[in-house]
């Protein structure tokens, strides 16, 4: 599948709501026609290279690294990417996390031209959320995500591509992730009704991401799969 349209998007959800899950699935479906950047896979490859850094502490209690921090991680990791030309498709998810982060992502953006054209909220029960961190395990290196229910690996604790080990976050602890989600709780609306204000804004519903992916699929590609009329 192709876009007749570049998608610039971003994804917002509580944490566990499943935006990285979907998020690998849609770049299966667009292979290398979408780019993704995590802001927290980001940070978590950071830390892999300095564990003792004060961003390690931050993202390990659930509290939010500074924003100028975060903002040129990612505008970096966008001009690595070339993500700011014309023609390119991309995602994010994770950022921007608060209004100040949007306003710099949307001047950024202005600058070049390119104005974000979608606003996903994945809305997933806080109940059905607080199941599945238990059962969440990763690639560290990759950043693939499995669930022991949902998407189990295919050797017990192993990564399918490479072999190696899983672990677990060390922020998916129970007192940890109770922080990131009052904090998203917290933050959520008042950048909600930053995008809805500008009619971006598409929130889908579900318990399950087996009811949230079709609908996001469907979405993308009514928006960006049919050539506009002119
Ligand atoms: P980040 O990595 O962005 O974490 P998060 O927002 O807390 O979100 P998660 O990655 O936990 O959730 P997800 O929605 O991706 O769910 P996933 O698909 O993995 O951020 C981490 C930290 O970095 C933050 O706390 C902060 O400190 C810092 N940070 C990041 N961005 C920042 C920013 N912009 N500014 C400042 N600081 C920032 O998981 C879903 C799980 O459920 C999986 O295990 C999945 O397999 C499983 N599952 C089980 N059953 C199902 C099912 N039926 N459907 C879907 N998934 C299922
Ligand atoms: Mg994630």
């Amino acid at each position: 599948m192709s876009f007749a349209t570049s998608l610039r998007a971003i994804i917002l959800g509580a944490p566990g709501a499943g935006k990285g899950t979907v998020l690998s699935k849609l770049s299966r479906q667009y292979q290398n026609q979408l780019t993704t950047v995590s802001s927290g896979d980001l940070l978590r490859e950071q830390i892999k290279h300095n564990p003792s850094s004060e961003i390690a502490s931050v993202v390990a209690s659930g509290r939010l690294v500074p924003n100028n921090l975060m903002i040129d991680m990612i505008f970096n990791r966008f001009d690595q990417l070339d993500l700011f030309s014309q023609d390119k498709s991309w995602l994010l998810d994770g950022f921007p996390r608060n209004v100040n982060q949007a306003i710099d992502l949307d001047s950024r953006l202005l600058h070049m031209n390119n104005s974000l054209n979608l606003v996903i909220e994945l809305d997933v029960p806080y109940e059905v959320i607080l199941n599945r961190i238990k059962n969440r395990y990763i690639h560290q290196p990759s950043g693939r995500i499995y669930s022991l229910d949902y998407n189990p690996p295919k050797v017990p604790g192993k990564d399918d591509v490479t072999g190696e080990p899983l672990t677990k976050r060390p922020d998916d602890n129970v007192e940890v992730f109770a922080q990131r989600l009052e904090l998203y709780t917290e933050l959520v609306e008042p950048l909600k009704d930053y995008y809805a204000d500008r009619d971006l804004l598409h929130t889908i519903s579900g318990d399950s991401s087996d009811i949230i992916y079709p609908q996001l699929l469907k979405l993308v590609e009514k928006k960006f799969n049919t050539p506009l009329e002119q």
